[in-house]
């Protein structure tokens, strides 16, 4: 299949191309670097040996979407372009709605008029808001979400679902097909080194900070509360490997080639680690130590968020095959081999 990838220079978006080109598959990516640098694309390339084309080109840019649509020909988009810096939102909810929610709506509707009407969304377990469940399946209660980016991601799988309903309703012989696959915790990179994630500024996630404290840019990690209640007084969450998770892309591909409607996956491993977890996970893959002091539990976070992924592994016959221990180590050999990131 020929696949539009919008944000596909970003983290996700990089290690999905790779898996995409290994299935035999073809991509095309639009981005705004707005918070990437086209360095990954070429990263890819020396991956797959496969030259990815490349727009610059804005989700909310009309102008720039028609050119695109007007050179190629595709069979499905993959929409991983978006904002995603959860604290950021709070502060610029109206920029978080207009790139998220706007840019999708003018992608959706130039979509349409030239007859793609195949999507897989990068949702996200911040749908679930605190999880009522645990294991989190995916009907568990959601729309509680706790912030505006969380809100960008309820409202966008609301907007896609109600698409294909309209269109059953309406008698469509060729109603819009959506996969919605809500992400955990993503970390890891590429096995090869060349590809990761390139955070602007301080790193507002785990995994990234642990190796920006590794590679001597950061003085320790701060763990946010030790008195939550789960083994070890600090929080809990299922670390998944960026490359299993583009591999769930690949898998949807398949489910939107049998014309699946709406489908929602959690793409999880159904594993929850502790922060202490993941630090004693990090020194013993990679000999380095991690220092740390205990700081206040951070606002809006929750004690333990897992997923079942049970219906991923059956639906979609996709299943994680990385581990913590893969996971540690790939975001390592990431960062000590690329100590500025892409440069970017
Ligand atoms: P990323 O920031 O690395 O990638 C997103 C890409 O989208 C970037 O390259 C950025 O330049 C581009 N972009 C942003 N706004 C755009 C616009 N208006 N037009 C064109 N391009 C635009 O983030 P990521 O971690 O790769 O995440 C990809 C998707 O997955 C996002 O939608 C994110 O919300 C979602 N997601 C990520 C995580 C995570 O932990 N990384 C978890 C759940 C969901
Ligand atoms: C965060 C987002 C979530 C998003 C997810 C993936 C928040 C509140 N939630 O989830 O919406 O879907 O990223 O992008 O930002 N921790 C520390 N010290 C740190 C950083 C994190 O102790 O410097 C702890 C956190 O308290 C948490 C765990 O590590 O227990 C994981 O945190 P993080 O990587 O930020 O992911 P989430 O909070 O799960």
């Amino acid at each position: 299949m020929n696949i539009l990838v919008t944000g596909g220079a970003g983290y996700i978006g990089s290690h999905t191309i790779v898996e995409l080109v290994n299935a035999g598959h073809t991509a095309v990516v639009i981005d705004n670097l707005s918070n990437s640098s086209s360095e990954s694309l070429r990263r890819v390339e020396s991956i797959t040996g496969v030259a990815v084309p490349f727009y610059k080109v804005d989700i909310r840019d009309r102008e720039g979407l028609e050119r695109v649509f007007d050179e190629n020909s595709f069979d499905c988009c993959i929409h991983f372009a978006g904002l995603k810096a959860v604290g950021e939102s709070v502060v610029k909810p109206w920029e978080y709605y207009e790139n998220n929610i706007y840019g999708t709506l003018v992608l959706v509707d130039v979509m349409r008029k030239h007859g793609l009407k195949n999507i897989i969304f990068s949702s996200s377990a911040t749908v679930y808001g605190d999880p009522a469940v645990i294991p989190i399946t995916e009907d568990c209660p959601k729309g509680m979400c706790t912030n505006p980016y969380g809100w960008t991601k309820w409202m966008i799988e609301q907007i896609l679902a109600d698409l294909h309903a309209a269109d059953v309703k309406n008698g469509c012989k060729d109603p819009w097909n959506a996969v919605l696959l809500r992400y955990f915790n993503p970390i890891g990179a590429h096995p090869s080194g060349l590809i990761g994630e390139d955070p602007s500024g301080i790193p507002n996630n785990l995994m990234p900070y642990i190796t920006q404290v590794a590679v001597g840019k950061l003085e320790k990690l701060h763990v946010f509360g030790n008195d939550y209640d789960t083994h070890d007084g600090t929080g809990v969450r299922d670390y998944i490997h960026v490359v299993d998770l583009a591999r769930g892309h690949v898998k949807a591909l398949d489910a939107i080639e049998k014309k699946c409607g709406v489908g929602v996956y959690n793409l999880g491993t159904g594993v929850g680690y502790s922060v202490f977890d993941i630090v004693g996970a990090f020194e013993k893959a990679n000999g380095v130590r991690i220092p740390y002091v205990i700081d206040p539990r951070r606002p809006g976070d929750v004690a333990v968020c897992y997923s079942d992924p049970r219906k991923a592994m059956s639906e979609l016959g996709w299943k994680t095959e990385y581990g913590i221990f893969e996971m540690c180590r790939d975001s390592w050999n990431w960062q000590k081999n690329n100590p500025k990131g892409y440069g970017k």
